[in-house]
């Protein structure tokens, strides 16, 4: 078992099969679609380029089974802080410290760049990834509330249909801030 930098070219593809689980777990009511995964797809090739982001996958026997996706921000209120857009351990190896030490490797990241703080965002329907967060250290700042007002709402949009012209784009790990500019 080992964790090394995530690369692009052999690594697209099953990164992109793990988005699945990721986000109809995490957003319940959402399906990820072939456009939702080229929209993925792109972000993942800027990230690739970009100083200010950074992955690395998990790797054993030779099969990609997990990763994690960092990014140093400017949020709100922090001017500089690492974010964790995305964590992902395939199935069968849960529950065996491998999230801990995906989430340990882009905190190093982290704290070599300069960065004060780790943030993240997350779902509260997601009780393992709670749980490795607030075991990593981490507590709530801030709660997103929700209420249903109809029986349409909570059954999720088409993301295929939907005008993105009018909101930010935002599937990859619901980014609070803005990207740093490159270190
Ligand atoms: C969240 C996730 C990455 C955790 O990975 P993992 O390898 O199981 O995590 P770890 O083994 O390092 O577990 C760390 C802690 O998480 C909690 N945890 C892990 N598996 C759990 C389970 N099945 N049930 C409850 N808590 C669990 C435990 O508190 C554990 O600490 P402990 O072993 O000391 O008790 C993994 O469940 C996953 O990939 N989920 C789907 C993708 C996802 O939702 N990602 C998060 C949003 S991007």
């Amino acid at each position: 078992m080992h964790i090394r930098q995530f690369d692009l070219r052999r690594d697209l593809q099953i990164v992109l099969q793990f988005q699945h689980e990721i986000y109809e777990r995490n957003f319940p009511g959402f399906k990820v679609t072939q456009k939702f995964l080229n929209d993925f797809a792109r972000q993942l090739r800027a990230a690739d380029r970009s100083p200010a982001e950074r992955l690395w996958v998990l790797e054993i026997a030779g099969q990609v089974r997990g990763f994690v996706w960092g990014a140093l921000i400017t949020s709100m209120v922090d001017e500089f802080v690492g974010y964790i857009k995305n964590i992902y351990v395939a199935p069968e190896l849960r529950g065996q410290g491998h999230g801990r030490r995906l989430l340990e490797t882009a905190e190093e990241w982290f704290r070599t760049e300069g960065a004060p703080k780790a943030t993240l965002d997350a779902s509260m329907c997601n009780q393992q990834a709670l749980s490795l967060y607030i075991k990593a250290g981490y507590h709530g700042e801030r709660l997103r509330m929700e209420k249903s007002l109809n029986e349409q709402f909570g059954r999720g949009i088409d993301y295929d249909r939907r005008d993105t012209t009018q909101r930010e784009s935002r599937p990859a790990g619901q980014n609070p801030g803005s990207e740093r500019p490159g270190r």
